[in-house]
């Protein structure tokens, strides 16, 4: 793999470390034992230049506005794919064929349905608690009712678990949705492909015939493709280090949709309608646009810029395309923040900063519209993220514990506390 080198001069001591080069995107250098060679360790908080392990499912191009999955572009898959079709690649590398496909949406939709146990855990939670407070609870929970996924040495075991996760998130999402809002849990129903299934669970009630809307089903499950996996994002590698250590991949999910739900991470979309909500008119949009330039005002354009992509994200240009198609269906002609968001979007990307910068839209700027539009209240956003990015955290799990060369995730760090003292009894401090 390696046919270049680097050098580091150590304390006068030159080290050569090899360079390992990818399919495409940057190479790294291999300073696995730069401890054992120098006695230092690296220093990179936040790993803005560090890569934690070799991975073959998802590449992004941040200066192109480039999103893979397996090789494939991410606006080819939301085009001709479905999520379910996205999983398999997800998870086995290549796309079905058709017998591979209906053999795979059998298997999820064969587990749909959780522990009827399970849906007693819920009345545990305050009706108040925030839906993704439950999610982190009850996916953990799953590791105490199916006993027979949990040994992660058996390929089998891991291939159900996946399985089971993928197939019952909708359905867990769709009771922490209706336990919020104080409604009877609705039961999956398995001719329903998995989106429309999940628009049942969450908007039917007893009372009166829900039909499901195809056009706004495709809108949910390419929201679902898009979401799908990001590489080595923070929940993503909260998994991975969570699942280094031998847990079971239910502990893993649960620990990925815990650091999912932080504002910097997942729950962007939902500061973002809540910025265009406080912007409240086009004509008050210079004035953001001016806070937002202001070195001495915190605000930020939400929705605006990323860590990886300096570019247009490749996701927001199909969520904004989405976004029309949803509210076009629901006959939302005026929605005055669709109006202030495309302006937003002109203003900012003709405005020198933004350029200088390469501030561009975010997948979060128009996801907020297009969701509430659905129907989700705003603290449902971030558990809508966690349902799609499930088949991306247990698939870069699968690929860590299958990776022979992974051993338990253990940063090191620069310790800058007190050297060593002794202790002094409390009398003389
Ligand atoms: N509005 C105004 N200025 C911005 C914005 C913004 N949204 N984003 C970045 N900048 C400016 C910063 O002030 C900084 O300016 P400086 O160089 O003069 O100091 C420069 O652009 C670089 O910004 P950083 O914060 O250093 O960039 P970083 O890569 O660390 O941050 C982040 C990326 C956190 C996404 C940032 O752009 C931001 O806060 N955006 C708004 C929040 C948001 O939309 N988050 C969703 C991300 S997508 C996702 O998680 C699914």
């Amino acid at each position: 793999m390696a046919d270049t080198t680097a050098k580091l001069n150590v304390g006068g001591t030159d080290q050569e470390y090899s360079v390992l080069d990818g399919s495409i995107g940057p190479s790294v250098v291999n300073i696995a034992s730069l401890y054992k060679d120098t006695g230092m360790f690296t220093y990179d908080p936040g790993f803005t230049s560090t890569a934690s392990c070799e991975s073959k499912i998802t590449y992004i191009d941040g200066d192109e506005g480039t999103l893979l999955y397996r090789g494939y572009p991410i606006d080819q898959l939301a085009d001709h794919g479905d999520f379910l079709e996205t999983c398999y690649l997800l998870l086995y590398g290549d796309l079905p064929n058709k017998a591979e496909k209906n053999d795979f949406v059998d298997r999820v939709t064969y587990h749909t349905m959780i522990h009827e146990q399970m849906s007693r855990f819920f009345s545990g939670f305050r009706r108040d608690a925030h839906p993704m407070a439950i999610m982190v609870g009850t996916v953990g929970a799953l590791a105490a009712f199916y006993h027979d996924s949990t040994d992660i040495s058996d390929p089998h075991q891991r291939m159900i678990a996946s399985l089971r996760m993928i197939a019952k998130m909708p359905t867990i999402a769709a009771m922490a949705y209706k336990y919020h809002v104080g409604q009877p849990f609705v039961y999956p129903r398995n001719d329903l492909d998995y989106s429309a299934n999940f628009l049942r669970m969450c908007f039917s009630v007893p009372c009166e015939e829900y039909k499901v809307n195809p056009v706004l089903a495709r809108a949910m499950d390419r929201i679902f493709i898009l979401h799908a996996d990001h590489e080595q994002n923070a929940s993503t590698s909260t998994v991975r280090l969570a699942g280094s250590s031998g847990a079971n991949p239910f502990a893993c999910i649960a620990a990925g949709i815990a650091c999912l739900w932080g504002p910097a991470h997942g729950g962007a979309n939902e500061a973002a309608l809540n910025m265009l909500s406080e912007i409240g008119s086009v004509d008050r949009i210079p004035e953001f646009v001016a806070r937002a330039k202001d070195k001495n005002d915190p605000f930020r354009l939400m929705g605006f810029g990323h860590r990886v992509y300096k570019n247009y994200d490749p996701r927001a240009k199909i969520m904004q395309k989405t976004c029309h198609e949803v509210l076009g269906e629901l006959g939302i002609k005026d929605d005055p923040l669709l109006d202030i968001a495309m302006e937003l979007e002109k203003i900012a990307l003709n405005d020198p900063y933004f350029v200088e910068k390469k501030l561009y839209p975010n997948i979060d700027f128009y996801s907020g519209i297009t969701l509430r539009a659905l129907g989700f209240p705003t603290t449902m956003f971030t558990v809508l993220f966690a349902l799609a990015r499930t088949v991306g955290w247990i698939a870069q799990w699968k690929e860590m514990v299958e990776d022979p060369s992974q051993r338990i995730g253990r940063p090191r760090q620069l310790y800058t506390g007190s050297p060593k003292r002794d202790y002094t009894p409390i009398e003389q401090r």
